[in-house]
């Protein structure tokens, strides 16, 4: 089976967009078969009949914002089976022993072997278990995966291994009282890195379950969070209050559709601040450009970008200085051109730490924010080349007497000649029976990031420059 699961990041509809959208763009074609609000089952056109596919998934890994694992499946199991042998209440306690010998003959076939889960029999094994629920707020997930489908897997795996040869057979124990309050994580990709598991002799095997049913996999590629927490938290200048994370931001590079020769492709962020965008960019080997009206913070990211080169141990260009410029956003065209690409998180307002009242957030839109977005998209089409993609991030302001407030940005792109491009294409998901899981139809054009009550919540949307009208 040529498969692989992919685990998505927090905000999981934003990380099948961006999966979804570099399947369909990325030199790496493929389609999602089918997801839950924790995977996504990847089936690519070619990848898997190269030698060193698993270079190609670390690539994919690091350009990727919203995926933490991604493991090769092995094989898969119906919800049925997997209900009839884990059921939530026992009744038929021998239909219960019977199909779970079911689920470890399938197991079985795929532990040991060539190109199987484990290559062969090593004297020493170990491996952790990872299971991946179709939903955590289910209550499938703490009353029966965690309390007795994950025991059953640790036991079970561990005879089997030492069947097949193994001397020493052991496995990841999750803390005993997580165990018991059915309150349990799957491990986490610094976990993954601390105890060795892409090693052939040590192994996550993850049990991922859709509405379908579960797919059996063994993780390849993790995401690297460490690193990523180092840009974030050790950059010379940065505000946490108010910065966008690293995630986010390598997801919305990924909106741009620029996937092939990324040294070569211009990206603009106008709005720099600290900058966050360009440090990631300059990470994913686009020539990087930036400009914001304060003048210490064009410094606090010329410096952010040399410390980045540093730590990388590259040498700084000549060019960064040139690049990064003192510039108010309506007066972009006479600085730059022929940018294949913008993405930038605007001025979103004051930092709240109440909420505003209504007729506050209405007076900072009408009287602020509108004119700013409206001079940035004007001048981003004098400016970006033809089809050139703009992925922007827009407030929703939570008000205390009113509801939320946002700007219709649509509008102002579309009268500066920019049209939206939705964000989801449903046509291109399998349906879901649960509502949580199906893609609705406002969220099709666009996305939200946010933490629970957060005052202003970041709408990422993306546009693209219009040469019809
Ligand atoms: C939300 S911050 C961007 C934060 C950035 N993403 C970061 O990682 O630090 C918005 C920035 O827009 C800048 N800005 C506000 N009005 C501007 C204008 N008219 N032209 C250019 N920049 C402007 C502000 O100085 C501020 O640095």
């Amino acid at each position: 089976m040529n498969r692989f699961i992919f685990v998505l990041g927090s905000n999981w509809q934003l990380s099948i967009a961006e999966l979804d959208n570099y399947l369909k763009y990325s030199q790496n074609k493929g389609k999602i078969i089918d997801y839950s609000a924790n995977i996504a089952i990847v089936e690519f056109e070619e990848l898997h009949k190269e030698n060193y596919y698993v270079n190609k998934l670390m690539e994919i890994q690091f350009t990727l914002g919203g995926c933490q694992k991604i493991a090769k499946i092995f094989d898969f199991i119906d919800i049925q089976t997997i209900q009839d042998a884990f059921p939530l209440k026992i009744e038929k306690y021998q239909y219960v022993v019977r199909t779970r010998k079911k689920i470890l003959n399938i197991i079985d076939k795929i532990l040991v072997g060539k190109n199987l889960i484990f290559p062969k029999a090593y004297e020493s094994m170990f491996y952790a278990i990872s299971i991946y629920p179709n939903l955590y707020d289910e209550e499938y997930y703490p009353e029966v995966l965690v309390k007795h489908f994950l025991p059953f897997l640790n036991k079970e795996l561990m005879v089997c291994l030492k069947e097949k040869g193994a001397v020493k057979a052991l496995y990841y124990k999750y803390p005993e009282k997580n165990i018991k309050s059915g309150n349990l994580n799957p491990i986490f990709p610094h976990i993954v890195i601390k105890y060795d598991l892409l090693t052939e002799n040590r192994a996550e095997i993850i049990f991922g379950f859709t509405e379908e049913g579960v797919y059996i996999a063994r993780t390849f590629t993790v995401d690297d969070p460490n690193f990523k927490k180092k840009i974030d938290e050790e950059r010379p200048f940065k505000e946490f209050k108010s910065s966008i994370s690293p995630k986010l931001t390598l997801m919305m590079l990924n909106f741009l559709n620029l996937f092939e020769n990324r040294e070569n492709m211009k990206i603009l962020d106008p709005f720099v601040g600290n900058g966050t965008i360009l440090l990631l960019a300059l990470l994913q080997d686009f020539q990087i450009y930036g400009s914001d009206i304060d003048g210490i913070k064009v410094k606090n990211t010329i410096r952010n970008l040399n410390w980045l080169l540093e730590v990388l141990e590259e040498e700084i260009p000549f060019f960064i200085n040139n690049r990064i410029l003192k510039v108010d956003v309506k007066k972009l065209s006479s600085h730059f051109e022929q940018m294949d690409g913008i993405c930038t998180e605007p001025e979103l307002g004051p930092f709240y730490k109440e909420k505003p009242y209504y007729i506050q957030a209405k007076e900072l839109f009408d009287t602020k924010l509108e004119p700013l977005y409206n001079d940035f998209f004007g001048e981003a089409y004098k400016i970006l080349k033809d089809k050139g993609r703009i992925c922007f991030i827009s407030p929703i302001i939570n008000t205390i007497d009113g509801n939320d407030v946002q700007l219709n940005i649509e509008k102002i792109a579309e009268e500066n000649r920019f049209k939206l491009i939705p964000i989801t294409n449903p046509n291109r998901f399998f349906s879901k029976m649960n509502p949580k899981l199906q893609f609705r139809e406002k969220s099709y054009k666009t996305l939200i990031d946010a933490k629970k009550g957060q005052i202003i919540k970041r709408k990422i949307y993306i546009f693209e420059k219009n040469e019809d009208k």
